[in-house]
């Protein structure tokens, strides 16, 4: 485990731009976090309902080199004091990753330092390390975002095992169609959660899918059409009222919320591990957080999170990743370095490489 306190001496400079969020960050062997900063795109996409691609990777292009210049400058460090620039490398959209893949590797060059490729989604189960309530490997991971919904058995650095993942919708895909369907502005999974926080519980129940079949997977996609058809049927009614979407938000969250509380719950059981480690944004989710603390502390387990904004997308927790691929091996390589943008890069392809490889 890495102690900020006692750490190498290695500064790494973080660049995620795999969506909608430009977001950069400075990580210290010695100091821990040094800077981090996040610009959202969310304003911008909002207008569609939801990322447009391509307005995604000109407005990183924008953003990106100001946002470096300037945690740079909050950090207090120069290009001479970095040992590496870690940038995330996929899985994402393509032309959003070449933004943030082609910025890190050309300044990397210039400053004759290694570029480190980093995958999204083992930069997002890391986060928790960022914290000063650290967990330990091995441990188990529920890693719930926009594009997934895992359940990961953490050996250590590299060495990932899926046990369970959704057969359809992520979880926050989950909650973004949910807060359409309610008329709920993009990004949804927030705004729902907000709704859902001024209704009445157990007014509308919900599909509790795989609840009976074996194994820890997930399924979503029921619940989101029970919930048209509910929405529907108000409507039809005249019975759509304020109350009556915060009472459906309600519902629908709880449906969400208690299959990954129950699949965690079993992967425990499962596996025998006693650390579960929440990843992503929908970890952000206090229902979750509230409801996963009391189910594990009965297990006499303990639930580790980031702080809400490491839950989401941001720079820290690729400076992070970077660092301990540094500290594993990665970039000793030499040579001059090459762009990596993977939109598809399943976690399982990373776990068969060796932790110090540069990819
Ligand atoms: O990890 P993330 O920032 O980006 C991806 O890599 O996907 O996750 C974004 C997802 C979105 O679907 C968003 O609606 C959801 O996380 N999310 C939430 C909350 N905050 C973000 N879902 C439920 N409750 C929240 N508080
Ligand atoms: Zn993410």
């Amino acid at each position: 485990m890495q102690n900020p306190a006692s750490g190498p001496r290695a500064v790494v400079l973080g660049i995620e731009t795999s969506c909608d969020e430009t977001a950069v960050a400075v990580y210290d062997g010695r100091l821990g976090l040094r800077a981090h900063r996040l610009y959202s795109q969310a304003p911008l996409h909002a207008p569609f309902g939801g990322v447009v691609p391509e307005l995604a990777s000109r407005d990183h292009i924008r953003k990106l080199l100001p946002l470096i210049e300037g945690v740079m400058a909050t950090a207090g460090a120069a290009p001479a004091d970095l040992a590496a620039v870690a940038y995330t490398a996929g899985p994402g959209l393509v032309g959003a990753l070449l933004v943030g893949a082609t910025v890190g590797v050309g300044l990397a060059y210039a400053w004759g330092i290694p570029a480190i490729p980093v995958h999204h989604l083992e930069a997002h189960l890391l986060a928790a390390f960022l914290e000063p309530d650290q967990p330990r490997f091995p441990f188990l991971a529920l890693l719930v975002s926009g594009g997934h919904s895992m359940l990961v058995d953490v050996r250590g650095l590299g060495d990932y095992r899926t046990l369970g993942e959704t057969l359809d919708d992520a979880a926050g895909e989950a909650f973004d169609k949910g807060a359409k369907l309610l008329g709920l502005p993009y990004p949804g999974g927030p705004a729902l959660a907000r709704l859902a926080a001024t209704g009445t519980p157990g007014r509308f129940s919900f599909p509790r899918p795989l609840r009976n079949a074996p194994g820890v997977d997930f399924s979503f996609s029921g619940l989101k059409t029970a919930l048209l058809q509910r929405v529907r049927a108000l409507e039809a009614g005249g019975g759509l009222t304020e109350a009556a979407r915060a009472d459906l938000a309600c519902g629908y969250e709880a449906a969400i919320v208690d299959a990954l509380v129950v699949q965690s719950v079993r992967a425990l059981e499962q596996t025998g591990h006693r650390q579960l480690v929440v990843a992503g944004g929908v970890g952000a989710n206090r229902q979750l957080r509230t409801l996963l603390s009391d189910a594990v502390g009965r297990m006499g387990g303990s639930v580790y999170y980031p702080r809400a904004e490491f839950c989401t997308d941001n720079g820290a927790m690729i400076a992070y990743a970077g660092f301990r691929r540094l500290m594993a091996g990665a970039g000793r390589t030499g040579g001059p370095p090459g762009v990596v943008a993977r939109p598809r890069w399943p976690l399982a392809e990373l776990a068969l490489r060796a932790a110090g490889s540069d990819a």
